[in-house]
């Protein structure tokens, strides 16, 4: 993806964000200068990779195959292994009419996906097979708001705002906003975006980048690049 792009829907993103009364914290808005001179103090957000995401899944089509998200927060690894302290995480997301975030699983990971505001979300859902791999045939059974529901496979649940789903791991999910643009919260597990994404098909996580101008603000896929190890 062209930066310019990226910088184009980072605005509308925040836009449409707000257009909610929902409002991102204020290390969303610093520029790439002021993370660099902040870089000693700020290594609990680069650690955990709090901030923008955009992602076009390394098919450079963004408008068909690709999300918004921004990182509000993300506990730690370790407690999650010892089994008490920060183990949650949460995000917000937009998917665009008809823009798919493709077939995935998580291995770790479990999330509720809900719908914030705007139009229809749509899940294409399916369950794993013994090997983890997607099962054509068997029942899926997920609660949408604390509620069990047995769906067909490749079942298509709708969510309108204010719904929500749990999504277990194992559980593989495809989404998309159905009829418009949607604004999606995820109330999750700690997430570690580098390890926990099993794809239905070879694709990648995050975009490539054609720096044809200079970032306004950088995505957790920079960090490393821009700001050196932490
Ligand atoms: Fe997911």
């Amino acid at each position: 993806m062209k930066r310019s792009r990226i910088n184009e829907i980072l605005r509308e993103g925040d836009e449409f964000i707000r257009s909610f009364g929902f409002q991102l914290p204020p290390f969303a808005y610093w520029s790439p200068d002021q993370m660099r001179d902040q870089r000693s103090a700020i290594s609990g957000i680069l650690n955990a990779r709090l901030g923008w995401d955009i992602t076009d899944y390394g098919q450079g089509d963004f408008d068909k195959l690709g999300l918004f998200l921004f990182t509000l927060r993300n506990g730690s690894q370790e407690d999650l292994k010892r089994g008490g302290g920060m183990c949650y995480a949460e995000k917000i997301m937009i998917s665009r009419h008809d823009q798919i975030s493709p077939m995935h699983r998580h291995i770790v990971k479990a999330e509720d996906i809900i719908n914030r505001g705007g139009a229809a979300l749509a899940l294409k859902m399916f369950t794993s097979d013994r090997d983890g791999n997607l099962d054509h045939d068997a029942d899926v059974v997920v609660a949408t708001d604390g509620i069990q529901r047995r769906l067909k496979a490749g079942d298509v649940l709708e969510l309108w705002p204010g719904e929500s789903v749990t999504l277990m791991p194992g559980n593989w999910h495809a989404f998309w906003g159905e009829g418009g643009d949607v604004l999606i919260g995820e109330v999750s597990a700690v997430n570690d975006d580098l390890t926990d994404n099993i794809f239905e098909d070879p694709i990648g996580r995050f975009a490539e980048i054609d720096e044809d101008k200079d970032p306004i603000h950088l995505l957790v896929s920079d960090y490393e690049k821009w700001l050196g190890n932490s």
